[in-house]
């Protein structure tokens, strides 16, 4: 055994992941530690996929509400997606298989805001938590968890449920120790205030108690987190990038932002991926950020002395950073601080600090709304994440995206959007590799052209415009004029056609 679980009675609860799962039932509802492919319980959700399968083989019914802190990796939804073992889960994902389920009604799914599925849960909004299955790097002699690679909602699947699964990684450096930052809000009308002013603040402790009376099993591992590697930076990212980067020397001169700017949030992804890379080769020093994940890119501009400090609630690292990371956390654990996601994601903070947001979109429409979640109105790709828990607070919000996908037969700029998740009030600055749309303080028909105009694709701007002009002959009314009988023609041609294009 090793000698990463210091609490006597936790020791005598170690067990094999076969005898662990048996404590999770049809018709539970169970939070797992992981955010992304990073700090998830590794051993447990496959052996209680094995399980799920058994039982549906034998004609017995065996699926469960699952909670997470975001999309997790092939052994946690993956799994449990292919067991068709999940009746309903929450919040953000991205594995293909349990997309695929949810597309195909086999699963539920509810998605919430990240900052916002934590505390929820905690209020008893879904019900009662019947387990709780984390990530430990290792188990103190009081049976405090020092957690792993992410923090996620693993805070509040503890509090709330009635029995506690441990898995142990010893795969994961015990050095992240004294990276973790964490801090009970608690709950209204009792709720403190967060007194972080600075990224960088720290404001609660390093390991997270728990009630040790609730911990059924514990399960030791040697698992890898599972993050995938970045593609190498395309010519559109590039582009986005640098029309941001150009935008915030922009700011700066105007005397809008500081030096060092403000702390910035970037969501995953290749675009905000070449933003730091553009970043690493800029005039700006002593960079902050406050974010949710951290990224490859940051590493980077650490290791250059450009940034000074980032929160988020966990890492999402190729597996070259991931091991870069393990080999060298004592010194990282100074500049980077993983907090619970309600306080990484929190509203509030984003508000006081006044971040500097980037988000990936799918679509955005002429007067600025934007959708991140659904192709075609009905079909969803990930979900919201934590996108709006920023953007909707930042003190500049930008959305990025190519302004087409699938080799050209999708635009990205549509003339009404398919399915909201920010609205018009809260999108600032929308960059495709075409230019970059300044929306600040333009009314809806002022926008309509800029955003034509700088961000749409040669091949549609024509009907773009044709839109314009048609839905201000359409209404008498000039404020957001659209022509409803043809709003969705895009979408329309798309879903008869395979192509958005004017002559599909
Ligand atoms: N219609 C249909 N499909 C579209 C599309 C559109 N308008 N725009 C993009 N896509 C497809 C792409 O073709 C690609 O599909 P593929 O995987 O089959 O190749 C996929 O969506 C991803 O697009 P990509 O351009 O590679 O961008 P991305 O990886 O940055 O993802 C989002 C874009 C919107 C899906 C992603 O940013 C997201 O999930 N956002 C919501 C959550 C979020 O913002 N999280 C961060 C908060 S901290």
């Amino acid at each position: 055994m090793s000698d990463r679980i210091a609490h006597a009675g936790l020791k005598s609860k170690v067990m094999t992941a076969q005898e662990a799962a048996q404590f999770i039932n049809h018709g539970d509802m169970v939070g797992f530690a992981g955010f992304t492919g990073a700090g998830y319980p590794k051993v447990v959700p496959p052996a209680l996929a094995e399980r799920m399968e058994a039982a549906h083989e034998r004609g017995d019914e065996f699926k469960i509400k699952v909670l997470t802190g975001a999309s997790t990796a092939p052994e946690l939804d993956g799994a449990l997606a292919k067991a068709n073992g999940v009746e309903w889960r929450m919040p953000y994902q991205s594995d293909p298989g349990m997309r695929n389920r949810i597309n195909a009604g086999d699963s539920y799914y509810s998605d919430i805001h990240l900052s916002h599925s934590g505390p929820m849960t905690e209020q008893g909004f879904f019900g009662k938590v019947n387990v709780a299955v984390v990530e430990a790097v290792r188990i103190k002699s009081d049976g405090s968890l020092i957690l792993s690679s992410s923090v996620g909602n693993s805070v509040s699947y503890l509090n709330a449920a009635e029995r506690i699964i441990i898995e142990v990684n010893s795969w994961q450096s015990e050095d992240l120790e004294g990276m973790h930052d964490i801090y009970n809000v608690g709950l209204p009308p009792y709720r403190k205030e967060i007194p972080i002013l600075n990224p960088g603040d720290r404001i609660g402790s390093t390991g997270v108690a728990i009630d040790v009376d609730k911990v059924v099993a514990v399960v030791e591992t040697n698992a890898e987190d599972r993050n995938s590697a970045f593609k190498p930076l395309d010519d559109d990212s590039k582009a986005i990038a640098g029309y941001l980067l150009d935008f915030l020397d922009s700011e700066v001169k105007a005397g809008r932002l500081p030096e060092n700017l403000l702390p910035m949030q970037s969501g995953v992804g290749n675009i905000p991926n070449a933003v730091l890379a553009g970043l690493l080769d800029s005039k700006y020093e002593n960079l902050t950020s406050f974010t949710e994940v951290i990224q490859d890119g940051m590493v980077d501009l650490m290791d250059a002395g450009k940034l000074a400090v980032a929160s988020g609630t966990a890492f999402s690292l190729s597996p070259e950073y991931a091991a870069r990371m393990n080999d060298n956390a004592a010194d990282y654990r100074e500049k980077i601080v993983l907090r619970p996601q309600d306080i990484s994601n929190n509203p509030g903070l984003v508000r006081r600090m006044g971040l500097i947001t980037t988000n990936g979109m799918i679509e955005a429409d002429i007067y600025g709304n934007v959708n991140s979640t659904h192709v075609a109105g009905s079909r969803m790709m990930n979900g919201i994440g934590g996108s709006g828990d920023f953007t909707r607070n930042a003190y500049i919000s930008t959305f990025v995206s190519p302004s087409i996908a699938k080799g050209g037969d999708i635009s990205a700029i549509v003339p009404m959007v398919s399915h909201v998740d920010h609205t018009e009030h809260d999108v600032m600055v929308i960059i495709t590799e075409q230019g970059l749309a300044d929306l600040r303080g333009l009314a809806p028909r002022q926008r309509s052209r800029v955003v034509i105009e700088k961000c749409a694709h040669p091949m549609y701007k024509e009907a773009l415009l044709e839109y314009v002009e048609r839905a201000e002959k359409a209404t008498p009314f000039m404020h957001t004029p659209h022509d409803l009988g043809a709003s969705y023609d895009f979408h329309r041609r798309f879903l008869a056609n395979g192509s958005m294009k004017p002559e599909a």
